[in-house]
This record gives C-alpha cells, structure tokens and sequence, in this order.
C-alpha cells in the first residue's frame, strides 16, 4: 500500500529515528543512494512561494537519479480550472510521487486519497513537516541526539512550530513554545504533539513569556507573518517585538544556538547579527532540507 507524507504525527519514535538515520546516511555516502530514485519522475505543485522547499526537492531528486516536473500556481492554480480529486488523480497517471505545498491541508487529504502514488506535504496551513526533519537533523548533527535537549520556539504559533512539536515529540526533545497571547500554537496540533510526548517522556510548555524559554538549549523563531496572511505588519509589530530573538534573549536563556527556517526578516523575528553570528544554524538547516527530504523520497520510493 501507499504510504503519504502529509504530518508524522502518526509515525512512532522508532519510525522516525530510522528516517533521522537514513537521512545522516545519505548526506555521509550520496553515491551509495545516486540511483535511488532511478526511472521515478516527481511532480512537485506549488501554490504559494519557495526558494528552499522548491530548489532542494528539484536539485535533491537529481541526485537521487530521479526527475523533477515543478508545476507553478500562475499555470497551473489549482482552484478554478478542475477539482483537486481530479488534478491529483491525472498526475499520479504519470508521476511516482507528488509534492505539494498548498494552502488548506483539506487539499493534501483530497490529494492523498485520489492520488495512487505517495504524496508529500512542502508546507499547508498547519504543518511543514520536512522542514522539522532538517531542524532535528541539524540538531542531532550539532549535539550528536536530540534525546534530552530543549527547543525554545520564540514567535508566532504556525505551521512550523507544528512540526516542530510533532517531530520533537517523537525523538526526544522537550519544547518550549513562547508566543504572544492570541498567536499560540493550534491547541489541535498541541495535543497531537503531546499524545506523543506522553509516550516518549517529553515535556511541552507553553507560554507567553519569553522567560519560560530560560535554559533551553536552542531558540527557534519564524516568520511573525505566513504566506497568505495579508495582516499589515504594522498592526502586529509593537505586539510581536518584545518577542524578537536577539543577543539579549540568547544571554537571558543561555542558549548557545539559533535556528529559522527561512525566510527571515532581518531585525524583526530576528536580528541580522545574529543570523551571521556562530550561534547561527541557518544555512546549516537550509542544507539539511535537502539531506531530509532525500531520505522521505528514499523511504517512500527507494527500490
Ligand atoms: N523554509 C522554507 O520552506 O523555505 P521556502 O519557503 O523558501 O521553501
Ligand atoms: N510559517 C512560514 C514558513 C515559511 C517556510 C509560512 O508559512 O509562510
């Protein structure tokens, strides 16, 4: 049977470990896997922007002898011309897998369920899941296991801070989550990530003070705006600022690293010094996407 990519909250620890493991293999022995996805040709459909997600499917696929359509939404919007069920079930006609990143998850289901072939989420409105393996795979290159450590995640409650969650809930990692009040996390995305945790002795904190982030290991922070969420920036800056990751909340927490996914706005979620700082993992995490996602098409595809 097909299996789909669309969150991890229904992988069990050991699941994900191995995926965590694939993926440090790969990124140690690329030639062992360079026909991994011989003969496999991979649609990937975005309806909203990608520098990273897009790039490190298309150029990772390469590497794995595989071949990469990207269907934009200026071309090919998906509302409009046909039903959902009926563009995934076309493209699974010719495609062995399908990468999506859309804006309502609904559509990753409707995807999942007409399409024959595996597809993968490359961020919806709730989740970014390959976005959290190459978190956890910076981690785990950093401090050799995520087992223990404490994420402080320091912004607005969005798709990422979910996967986040979910994923951390699943290797080990206790998270902090600090967000002004009326941006928290998903309470539905919460308990998913802390029906895990239950199992595997994490503790998850929410918060609306960043003092609760105070001996964390590394903090975390995002867009305070998603795509699609047209809010002026100017009616949430005052509100969000004192949640703005800087040198003084690396001192007052003691954390020696920082991660964001990308895109990220300098000196407002964080400060560009320090994205150019050592504590910064960035482009460490924007490599890893690449490395992640190799090991889930490996895993979904692989011979
Ligand atoms: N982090 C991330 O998904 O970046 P893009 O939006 O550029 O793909
Ligand atoms: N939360 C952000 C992540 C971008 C990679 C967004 O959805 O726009």
């Amino acid at each position: 049977m097909k299996q789909d990519l669309l969150t991890f909250a229904n992988w069990t620890p050991e699941q994900m470990q191995e995926l965590l493991s694939l993926a440090v293999q790969i990124k140690q022995a690329p030639q062992a896997y360079s026909q991994a996805l011989a003969g496999k040709s991979i649609v990937a459909l975005f309806e909203k922007p990608s520098l990273r997600t897009r790039v490190s499917f298309d150029i990772g696929i390469n590497r794995l002898g595989g071949h990469m359509v990207y269907l934009d939404s200026q071309s090919n919007k998906l509302a409009g011309r046909e039903d959902s069920v009926d563009v995934a079930a076309n493209l699974a006609c010719w495609a062995d897998a399908i990468v999506a990143r859309v804006f309502s998850h609904s559509t990753l289901e409707t995807f999942a369920e007409a399409a024959k072939v595996p597809v993968i989420n490359a961020l919806c409105d709730k989740y970014h899941p390959c976005q959290g393996l190459a978190d956890y795979l910076t981690l785990f290159e950093k401090f050799g296991s995520c087992e223990g450590l404490t994420m402080a995640y320091v912004g607005d409650g969005n798709n990422v801070t979910h996967s986040l969650l979910i994923v951390g809930a699943l290797l080990g990692c206790h998270q902090v989550v600090v967000t002004p009040e009326g941006h928290e996390a998903s309470p539905e995305m919460v308990a998913q990530a802390k029906a895990i945790a239950a199992k595997t002795g994490v503790k998850i904190i929410e918060s609306n003070d960043v003092a609760a982030a105070k001996g964390a290991n590394v903090i975390y922070t995002d867009t305070w705006l998603s795509m699609g969420d047209d809010t002026p920036l100017e009616t949430i800056k005052d509100k969000f600022m004192p949640y703005q990751v800087n040198e003084a909340l690396m001192e007052l927490t003691g954390a020696t690293h920082v991660l964001h996914c990308q895109p990220a706005h300098r000196d407002l979620e964080i400060t560009g010094s320090l994205m150019d700082s050592d504590a910064s993992l960035l482009m460490q995490q924007a490599e890893n996407r690449m490395h992640g996602q190799n090991a889930i098409l490996t895993h979904l595809l692989g011979a």
